[in-house]
Protein backbone atom coordinates (compact mmCIF):
# COMPACT_ATOMS: atom_id res chain seq x y z
CA UNK A 1 0.00 0.00 0.00
CA UNK A 2 1.35 3.62 -0.58
CA UNK A 3 -0.12 6.35 0.98
CA UNK A 4 -0.51 9.71 -0.42
CA UNK A 5 -2.01 13.47 0.34
CA UNK A 6 -3.36 15.64 -2.02
CA UNK A 7 -2.93 19.43 -1.30
CA UNK A 8 -6.03 21.50 -2.59
CA UNK A 9 -9.77 19.45 -3.31
CA UNK A 10 -10.46 22.01 -5.81
CA UNK A 11 -11.39 21.29 -9.36
CA UNK A 12 -7.95 19.57 -9.88
CA UNK A 13 -7.69 17.94 -6.91
CA UNK A 14 -11.24 16.51 -6.52
CA UNK A 15 -10.89 15.55 -9.55
CA UNK A 16 -7.63 13.47 -8.60
CA UNK A 17 -9.69 11.50 -5.89
CA UNK A 18 -12.44 10.91 -7.83
CA UNK A 19 -10.03 9.49 -10.62
CA UNK A 20 -8.00 7.15 -7.87
CA UNK A 21 -11.42 6.09 -6.49
CA UNK A 22 -13.29 5.14 -9.95
CA UNK A 23 -10.06 3.15 -11.90
CA UNK A 24 -8.60 1.68 -8.22
CA UNK A 25 -8.39 -1.92 -9.45
CA UNK A 26 -6.31 -0.72 -13.18
CA UNK A 27 -4.32 1.93 -10.61
CA UNK A 28 -3.21 -1.30 -8.22
CA UNK A 29 -2.78 -2.95 -11.37
CA UNK A 30 0.21 -0.49 -12.98
CA UNK A 31 1.39 0.70 -9.31
CA UNK A 32 1.95 -2.84 -8.73
CA UNK A 33 0.17 -1.59 -5.14
CA UNK A 34 -2.63 -0.16 -3.80
CA UNK A 35 -2.36 3.53 -3.86
CA UNK A 36 -4.10 4.93 -0.90
CA UNK A 37 -5.16 8.71 -0.14
CA UNK A 38 -4.23 9.65 3.46
CA UNK A 39 -4.89 13.13 3.85
CA UNK A 40 -6.64 16.05 1.87
CA UNK A 41 -5.63 19.46 2.82
CA UNK A 42 -8.10 22.17 2.41
CA UNK A 43 -9.79 24.96 4.76
CA UNK A 44 -13.30 23.71 3.65
CA UNK A 45 -14.74 20.80 4.63
CA UNK A 46 -16.56 18.42 2.66
CA UNK A 47 -19.19 16.29 5.19
CA UNK A 48 -21.68 15.26 1.95
CA UNK A 49 -18.38 13.18 0.92
CA UNK A 50 -17.61 9.15 1.45
CA UNK A 51 -14.02 10.67 2.10
CA UNK A 52 -14.67 13.50 4.47
CA UNK A 53 -12.71 12.05 7.14
CA UNK A 54 -9.57 12.57 5.47
CA UNK A 55 -9.79 15.98 5.02
CA UNK A 56 -7.64 18.08 7.36
CA UNK A 57 -6.51 22.13 7.37
CA UNK A 58 -3.24 21.09 8.54
CA UNK A 59 -0.11 21.21 6.68
CA UNK A 60 1.48 19.15 9.52
CA UNK A 61 -0.65 16.51 9.53
CA UNK A 62 0.74 15.68 5.88
CA UNK A 63 4.61 16.89 5.68
CA UNK A 64 5.31 14.92 9.33
CA UNK A 65 3.07 12.10 8.70
CA UNK A 66 6.19 9.29 7.56
CA UNK A 67 3.45 7.11 6.28
CA UNK A 68 2.89 9.35 3.37
CA UNK A 69 5.11 9.07 0.54
CA UNK A 70 3.87 10.85 -2.28
CA UNK A 71 2.18 14.34 -2.43
CA UNK A 72 -0.15 15.53 -4.58
CA UNK A 73 0.12 19.75 -5.11
CA UNK A 74 -3.05 21.00 -6.80
CA UNK A 75 -3.82 24.06 -4.77
CA UNK A 76 -2.51 26.28 -7.51
CA UNK A 77 -0.72 29.81 -6.85
CA UNK A 78 2.49 30.59 -5.75
CA UNK A 79 2.55 30.31 -2.09
CA UNK A 80 1.83 28.32 -0.18
CA UNK A 81 2.51 25.60 -2.86
CA UNK A 82 6.02 26.44 -3.21
CA UNK A 83 7.08 26.32 0.57
CA UNK A 84 4.64 23.17 0.64
CA UNK A 85 6.57 21.54 -2.19
CA UNK A 86 9.82 22.29 -1.22
CA UNK A 87 8.86 21.45 2.48
CA UNK A 88 7.54 17.89 1.45
CA UNK A 89 10.89 17.48 -0.77
CA UNK A 90 13.23 17.98 2.51
CA UNK A 91 10.98 15.52 4.48
CA UNK A 92 11.68 12.58 1.81
CA UNK A 93 8.47 12.74 -0.06
CA UNK A 94 7.89 12.97 -3.50
CA UNK A 95 5.74 15.16 -5.08
CA UNK A 96 3.29 16.11 -8.23
CA UNK A 97 2.11 19.02 -9.55
CA UNK A 98 -0.76 20.15 -11.63
CA UNK A 99 0.54 23.86 -10.81
CA UNK A 100 2.33 25.41 -14.01
CA UNK A 101 2.75 28.64 -12.45
CA UNK A 102 4.83 26.78 -9.43
CA UNK A 103 7.00 25.19 -11.65
CA UNK A 104 7.53 28.21 -14.39
CA UNK A 105 8.78 30.00 -11.38
CA UNK A 106 10.94 27.64 -8.89
CA UNK A 107 10.89 24.22 -11.46
CA UNK A 108 15.20 24.12 -11.60
CA UNK A 109 15.23 24.52 -7.90
CA UNK A 110 12.47 21.72 -6.85
CA UNK A 111 14.11 19.81 -9.64
CA UNK A 112 17.16 20.21 -7.79
CA UNK A 113 15.93 19.67 -4.26
CA UNK A 114 14.57 16.49 -5.51
CA UNK A 115 17.65 14.97 -6.69
CA UNK A 116 19.27 16.26 -4.02
CA UNK A 117 16.62 14.11 -2.18
CA UNK A 118 16.77 11.16 -4.60
CA UNK A 119 13.13 11.78 -5.02
CA UNK A 120 10.90 12.26 -7.96
CA UNK A 121 9.56 16.01 -8.64
CA UNK A 122 6.32 15.60 -11.59
CA UNK A 123 4.52 17.81 -13.68
CA UNK A 124 2.74 16.32 -16.64
CA UNK A 125 -0.37 17.58 -16.08
CA UNK A 126 1.37 21.72 -15.73
CA UNK A 127 1.33 21.69 -19.86
CA UNK A 128 -1.86 20.32 -22.04
CA UNK A 129 -3.40 19.18 -19.19
CA UNK A 130 -4.38 15.75 -19.88
CA UNK A 131 -2.03 15.92 -23.08
CA UNK A 132 1.21 13.42 -22.48
CA UNK A 133 3.46 16.47 -23.63
CA UNK A 134 6.29 16.52 -21.30
CA UNK A 135 7.35 12.76 -20.56
CA UNK A 136 7.44 12.63 -24.74
CA UNK A 137 9.36 14.99 -24.83
CA UNK A 138 11.87 13.93 -22.18
CA UNK A 139 11.84 10.08 -23.05
CA UNK A 140 10.66 9.49 -26.52
CA UNK A 141 12.19 12.71 -28.80
CA UNK A 142 15.18 12.33 -26.58
CA UNK A 143 17.30 10.92 -29.26
CA UNK A 144 16.06 14.20 -31.66
CA UNK A 145 18.07 18.01 -31.72
CA UNK A 146 14.51 19.74 -30.73
CA UNK A 147 14.60 23.38 -32.43
CA UNK A 148 11.05 24.47 -32.17
CA UNK A 149 7.93 24.05 -30.04
CA UNK A 150 4.80 25.68 -31.12
CA UNK A 151 1.23 25.37 -29.47
CA UNK A 152 -2.06 26.49 -28.44
CA UNK A 153 -1.39 25.96 -24.49
CA UNK A 154 -4.34 27.47 -23.19
CA UNK A 155 -8.07 25.59 -23.09
CA UNK A 156 -9.64 28.76 -22.09
CA UNK A 157 -8.53 31.53 -24.83
CA UNK A 158 -9.08 28.35 -27.38
CA UNK A 159 -12.42 27.40 -26.06
CA UNK A 160 -13.57 31.44 -25.83
CA UNK A 161 -12.26 32.04 -29.55
CA UNK A 162 -13.64 29.25 -31.03
CA UNK A 163 -17.26 30.15 -29.60
CA UNK A 164 -16.52 34.06 -30.34
CA UNK A 165 -16.03 33.11 -33.76
CA UNK A 166 -18.01 30.01 -34.76
CA UNK A 167 -20.61 31.47 -32.75
CA UNK A 168 -20.40 34.74 -32.62
CA UNK A 169 -20.41 34.58 -28.89
CA UNK A 170 -19.36 38.24 -26.85
CA UNK A 171 -15.97 37.99 -25.25
CA UNK A 172 -17.54 37.76 -21.47
CA UNK A 173 -20.73 35.00 -22.42
CA UNK A 174 -17.62 32.53 -23.45
CA UNK A 175 -15.16 33.52 -20.63
CA UNK A 176 -18.48 32.74 -18.26
CA UNK A 177 -18.87 29.56 -19.77
CA UNK A 178 -14.61 28.04 -19.43
CA UNK A 179 -15.16 29.20 -16.11
CA UNK A 180 -18.88 27.35 -15.48
CA UNK A 181 -16.57 24.06 -17.08
CA UNK A 182 -13.76 24.60 -14.98
CA UNK A 183 -11.29 25.25 -17.54
CA UNK A 184 -10.22 28.61 -16.30
CA UNK A 185 -7.73 29.82 -13.40
CA UNK A 186 -8.18 31.33 -10.20
CA UNK A 187 -7.97 34.29 -11.57
CA UNK A 188 -8.95 34.20 -15.95
CA UNK A 189 -6.89 37.43 -16.67
CA UNK A 190 -3.96 34.86 -16.08
CA UNK A 191 -6.05 32.89 -19.37
CA UNK A 192 -6.85 36.16 -21.26
CA UNK A 193 -3.97 38.30 -21.28
CA UNK A 194 -1.58 34.96 -22.18
CA UNK A 195 0.60 34.44 -18.76
CA UNK A 196 -0.69 30.52 -18.32
CA UNK A 197 0.37 30.20 -21.93
CA UNK A 198 3.74 31.95 -21.22
CA UNK A 199 3.55 29.74 -17.90
CA UNK A 200 3.46 26.56 -20.24
CA UNK A 201 6.12 27.22 -22.98
CA UNK A 202 8.33 28.18 -20.11
CA UNK A 203 8.11 24.96 -18.96
CA UNK A 204 8.22 23.27 -22.67
CA UNK A 205 11.32 25.90 -23.77
CA UNK A 206 12.79 24.74 -20.17
CA UNK A 207 12.78 21.20 -20.64
CA UNK A 208 13.42 20.80 -24.37
CA UNK A 209 16.41 23.15 -24.21
CA UNK A 210 17.80 21.86 -20.40
CA UNK A 211 18.27 25.83 -18.64
CA UNK A 212 14.86 27.46 -16.97
CA UNK A 213 13.09 30.15 -18.54
CA UNK A 214 11.10 32.33 -16.34
CA UNK A 215 7.62 34.28 -17.23
CA UNK A 216 9.36 37.42 -17.24
CA UNK A 217 11.29 36.66 -19.96
CA UNK A 218 9.19 36.14 -22.14
CA UNK A 219 7.02 38.56 -24.29
CA UNK A 220 2.88 37.95 -23.81
CA UNK A 221 0.52 39.28 -25.73
CA UNK A 222 -3.24 38.00 -24.35
CA UNK A 223 -6.68 37.61 -26.74
CA UNK A 224 -8.53 40.82 -24.87
CA UNK A 225 -8.03 43.09 -27.60
CA UNK A 226 -8.97 40.82 -30.58
CA UNK A 227 -11.92 41.75 -32.23
CA UNK A 228 -14.42 40.50 -35.38
CA UNK A 229 -13.12 42.52 -37.53
CA UNK A 230 -9.60 40.75 -36.74
CA UNK A 231 -11.06 37.68 -37.73
CA UNK A 232 -12.85 38.36 -41.12
CA UNK A 233 -9.40 40.20 -41.95
CA UNK A 234 -7.74 36.76 -40.75
CA UNK A 235 -9.96 34.80 -42.85
CA UNK A 236 -9.84 36.34 -46.25
CA UNK A 237 -6.49 35.67 -45.67
CA UNK A 238 -7.46 32.05 -45.55
CA UNK A 239 -6.18 31.91 -42.05
CA UNK A 240 -7.37 31.42 -37.85
CA UNK A 241 -6.01 33.54 -35.07
CA UNK A 242 -5.10 31.26 -32.23
CA UNK A 243 -2.83 31.69 -28.92
CA UNK A 244 0.06 30.53 -30.04
CA UNK A 245 2.97 29.89 -27.59
CA UNK A 246 6.15 29.66 -29.37
CA UNK A 247 10.02 28.57 -28.92
CA UNK A 248 12.92 28.50 -31.60
CA UNK A 249 16.58 28.38 -30.63
CA UNK A 250 18.81 30.30 -32.48
CA UNK A 251 22.46 29.69 -31.91
CA UNK A 252 22.63 28.79 -28.27
CA UNK A 253 19.60 31.53 -27.40
CA UNK A 254 16.18 31.14 -27.37
CA UNK A 255 13.36 33.11 -29.15
CA UNK A 256 10.19 32.43 -27.17
CA UNK A 257 7.21 34.57 -27.13
CA UNK A 258 3.07 34.22 -26.35
CA UNK A 259 0.37 36.40 -28.59
CA UNK A 260 -2.39 35.73 -30.71
CA UNK A 261 -1.15 34.92 -34.08
CA UNK A 262 -2.61 34.69 -37.80
CA UNK A 263 -2.01 30.77 -38.73
CA UNK A 264 -3.00 29.47 -42.31
CA UNK A 265 -6.32 26.55 -41.74
CA UNK A 266 -4.14 24.18 -43.82
CA UNK A 267 -2.15 24.15 -41.13
CA UNK A 268 -2.78 21.10 -38.28
CA UNK A 269 -3.25 24.03 -35.18
CA UNK A 270 -5.77 25.70 -37.29
CA UNK A 271 -8.51 22.86 -36.65
CA UNK A 272 -7.61 22.38 -32.94
CA UNK A 273 -11.05 24.19 -31.32
CA UNK A 274 -12.95 24.04 -28.03
CA UNK A 275 -10.55 23.23 -24.94
CA UNK A 276 -8.51 21.12 -26.60
CA UNK A 277 -4.64 22.09 -26.85
CA UNK A 278 -2.13 21.16 -29.65
CA UNK A 279 1.22 21.27 -29.33
CA UNK A 280 3.67 20.88 -32.20
CA UNK A 281 7.63 20.04 -31.87
CA UNK A 282 10.02 19.97 -34.64
CA UNK A 283 12.64 17.34 -33.84
CA UNK A 284 16.04 16.93 -36.48
CA UNK A 285 15.63 13.17 -36.72
CA UNK A 286 11.90 13.17 -36.33
CA UNK A 287 10.95 16.25 -38.16
CA UNK A 288 7.02 17.67 -36.70
CA UNK A 289 4.72 15.88 -34.31
CA UNK A 290 1.81 17.17 -33.02
CA UNK A 291 0.63 16.24 -29.43
CA UNK A 292 -3.44 16.77 -29.28
CA UNK A 293 -6.33 16.68 -26.48
CA UNK A 294 -7.89 17.77 -23.84
CA UNK A 295 -6.00 21.02 -22.69
CA UNK A 296 -7.97 21.80 -18.93
CA UNK A 297 -10.72 20.16 -17.38
CA UNK A 298 -10.93 17.80 -14.21
CA UNK A 299 -10.85 14.67 -15.32
CA UNK A 300 -8.34 15.25 -18.28
CA UNK A 301 -5.56 17.03 -15.42
CA UNK A 302 -6.65 14.26 -12.93
CA UNK A 303 -5.72 11.59 -15.40
CA UNK A 304 -2.48 13.21 -16.12
CA UNK A 305 -1.95 13.90 -12.47
CA UNK A 306 -2.41 10.56 -11.34
CA UNK A 307 -0.63 8.85 -14.15
CA UNK A 308 2.42 10.80 -12.38
CA UNK A 309 1.63 9.21 -8.92
CA UNK A 310 1.53 5.77 -10.56
CA UNK A 311 4.81 6.64 -11.76
CA UNK A 312 6.52 8.00 -8.37
CA UNK A 313 5.04 4.67 -7.18
CA UNK A 314 6.80 2.72 -9.29
CA UNK A 315 10.19 4.27 -8.72
CA UNK A 316 10.10 4.86 -4.80
CA UNK A 317 13.36 4.53 -4.46
CA UNK A 318 14.79 5.74 -8.56
CA UNK A 319 14.88 8.91 -9.95
CA UNK A 320 13.18 9.44 -13.49
CA UNK A 321 15.54 11.53 -15.61
CA UNK A 322 13.23 14.57 -15.59
CA UNK A 323 15.58 17.63 -15.30
CA UNK A 324 16.76 21.08 -16.30
CA UNK A 325 19.49 23.70 -15.05
CA UNK A 326 19.77 26.87 -13.82
CA UNK A 327 18.27 29.84 -16.29
CA UNK A 328 20.74 32.94 -17.45
CA UNK A 329 19.77 36.56 -18.20
CA UNK A 330 20.16 36.91 -21.54
CA UNK A 331 19.35 33.62 -22.86
CA UNK A 332 16.08 34.58 -24.41
CA UNK A 333 16.48 37.26 -26.92
CA UNK A 334 14.56 40.70 -27.60
CA UNK A 335 11.53 39.82 -29.07
CA UNK A 336 11.74 42.49 -31.58
CA UNK A 337 14.61 40.98 -33.57
CA UNK A 338 12.58 37.73 -34.70
CA UNK A 339 11.09 37.88 -38.35
CA UNK A 340 7.23 37.31 -38.88
CA UNK A 341 4.87 38.48 -41.52
CA UNK A 342 2.36 41.28 -40.17
CA UNK A 343 -1.46 41.90 -41.18
CA UNK A 344 -1.74 45.62 -39.90
CA UNK A 345 -5.19 47.57 -39.88
CA UNK A 346 -5.66 51.18 -39.46
CA UNK A 347 -8.54 53.56 -39.04
CA UNK A 348 -7.83 56.69 -41.76
CA UNK A 349 -10.23 59.47 -42.70
CA UNK A 350 -7.84 58.88 -45.99
CA UNK A 351 -7.35 55.86 -47.06
CA UNK A 352 -6.33 56.34 -50.50
CA UNK A 353 -3.50 58.52 -49.09
CA UNK A 354 -2.40 56.26 -46.58
CA UNK A 355 -2.12 53.17 -49.14
CA UNK A 356 0.30 55.22 -50.77
CA UNK A 357 2.25 55.90 -47.36
CA UNK A 358 2.46 52.32 -46.94
CA UNK A 359 3.56 51.35 -49.46
CA UNK A 360 6.48 53.92 -49.33
CA UNK A 361 7.00 52.87 -46.00
CA UNK A 362 6.86 49.07 -46.01
CA UNK A 363 7.45 48.12 -49.87
CA UNK A 364 5.86 45.12 -51.21
CA UNK A 365 3.02 45.15 -49.05
CA UNK A 366 -0.28 43.36 -50.51
CA UNK A 367 -3.80 44.68 -49.03
CA UNK A 368 -6.78 42.73 -47.48
CA UNK A 369 -9.99 43.06 -48.54
CA UNK A 370 -12.61 41.35 -45.58
CA UNK A 371 -15.97 41.72 -45.06
CA UNK A 372 -17.50 44.14 -43.13
CA UNK A 373 -14.18 46.45 -43.59
CA UNK A 374 -15.23 49.91 -42.93
CA UNK A 375 -14.58 52.68 -45.50
CA UNK A 376 -12.19 54.30 -42.70
CA UNK A 377 -10.79 50.82 -42.81
CA UNK A 378 -7.10 49.37 -44.55
CA UNK A 379 -5.47 46.25 -43.86
CA UNK A 380 -2.52 45.08 -44.88
CA UNK A 381 -0.19 42.03 -45.10
CA UNK A 382 3.71 43.11 -44.71
CA UNK A 383 6.65 40.94 -45.95
CA UNK A 384 8.61 39.48 -43.29
CA UNK A 385 10.14 41.67 -40.90
CA UNK A 386 11.25 42.40 -36.90
CA UNK A 387 9.05 44.08 -34.58
CA UNK A 388 11.78 46.59 -34.79
CA UNK A 389 12.10 47.27 -38.34
CA UNK A 390 8.70 47.38 -38.52
CA UNK A 391 8.05 50.06 -35.86
CA UNK A 392 10.79 52.13 -37.51
CA UNK A 393 9.16 52.01 -40.94
CA UNK A 394 5.73 52.99 -39.68
CA UNK A 395 7.24 56.14 -37.42
CA UNK A 396 6.63 58.41 -40.32
CA UNK A 397 3.03 57.33 -39.83
CA UNK A 398 2.55 58.35 -36.74
CA UNK A 399 -0.38 60.68 -37.21
CA UNK A 400 -2.31 57.79 -38.17
CA UNK A 401 -4.59 55.31 -35.82
CA UNK A 402 -3.10 51.95 -36.10
CA UNK A 403 -5.82 49.79 -34.71
CA UNK A 404 -4.45 46.06 -34.85
CA UNK A 405 -0.85 44.54 -35.28
CA UNK A 406 -0.96 40.85 -35.66
CA UNK A 407 1.82 38.42 -36.82
CA UNK A 408 1.13 35.58 -39.05
CA UNK A 409 3.35 32.07 -38.14
CA UNK A 410 4.43 29.68 -40.74
CA UNK A 411 3.15 26.75 -38.38
N1 LIG B 1 -6.67 27.64 -17.32
C1 LIG B 1 -5.92 26.62 -17.96
C2 LIG B 1 -6.36 26.52 -19.42
C3 LIG B 1 -6.11 25.33 -17.25
O1 LIG B 1 -7.44 27.03 -19.72
O2 LIG B 1 -5.65 25.95 -20.23
C4 LIG B 1 -5.23 24.22 -17.71
O3 LIG B 1 -3.88 24.51 -17.51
Amino acid sequence: MIRIAILGHGVVGSGVAEVLRQNKETITHKAGEPIEVKRILDLRTFPELPYADLFTTSFDDIVNDPEIRIVVETMGGLHPAYEFVKACLQAGKSVVTSNKELVAAYGDELLATARDNNLNFMFEASVGGGIPILRPLDQCLAANEVCEIAGILNGTTNFMLTRMFQDGMDFDTALAQAQALGYAERNPAADVEGHDACRKICILASLAFGKHVFPDQVHTEGITNLTPADVRCADALGCVIKLIGRVHLQGDKLHCLVAPMLIPRSSLLADVNDVFNGIMVRGNAIGDVVFYGRGAGKLPTASAVVADVIDEARHLESRKPLFWGAGAPDYVLDPKIEEYAWVLRFETADARSLRNRLHEALGEISEITYTGAAETGVAVRTPRLSEAALQSKLAPLADTTLVSCLRIAEL
